[in-house]
């Protein structure tokens, strides 16, 4: 028998059935949901590459499974800009050449406004490298993600 959860999901109610219970947030958001942005890398919890908020709090959504989600508050890239209007985060990463491929921005920008939610990014760079430590970038745009974490912290 198929379950069934409520996401709100990037601001929008969803009634959604699951097929298999075993199904992790990030292949739901990819496979069923048509939203590509959240990233798989390592599908191990490692990388950060498919961070995306639950109620407000930065998640590896590899490590989730859907169905423990019921009512939760989910956030991915996709839901971040108003319309034409970026996020302030999502400026500052290009502002300052907070990416080099793009794989792992998703993941580095959905951490990056986690951080910033929590409080704890502060202007420092060694509390936001620290803060960050969960996303990592093959390219080492790592300079340019700090000083957008900055930028948007202010
Ligand atoms: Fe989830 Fe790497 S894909 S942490």
């Amino acid at each position: 028998m198929p379950l069934s959860i409520r996401l709100t999901l990037n601001g929008t109610p969803r009634d959604i059935a699951l097929d298999d219970p075993r199904v992790t947030l990030l292949d739901l958001l990819r496979e069923r949901l048509a939203l590509p942005g959240t990233k798989k890398g390592c599908d191990r919890g490692q990388c950060g590459a498919c961070t995306v908020l639950v109620n407000g709090r930065r998640v590896n959504s590899c490590l989730a499974l859907a169905a423990t989600l019921d009512g939760a508050e989910v956030t991915t890239i996709e839901g971040l800009a108003q319309q034409d209007d970026l996020h302030p985060v999502q400026a500052a990463f290009i502002e300052n050449d907070g990416f080099q491929c793009g794989y792992c921005t998703p993941g580095q920008i959905m951490s990056a406004v986690g951080l910033i939610l929590e409080g704890e990014a502060g202007d420092d760079p060694e509390r936001i490298r620290e803060g960050m430590s969960g996303n990592l970038c093959r390219c080492a745009a790592y300079h340019g993600i700090t000083r957008a974490v900055q930028e948007a912290t202010r």
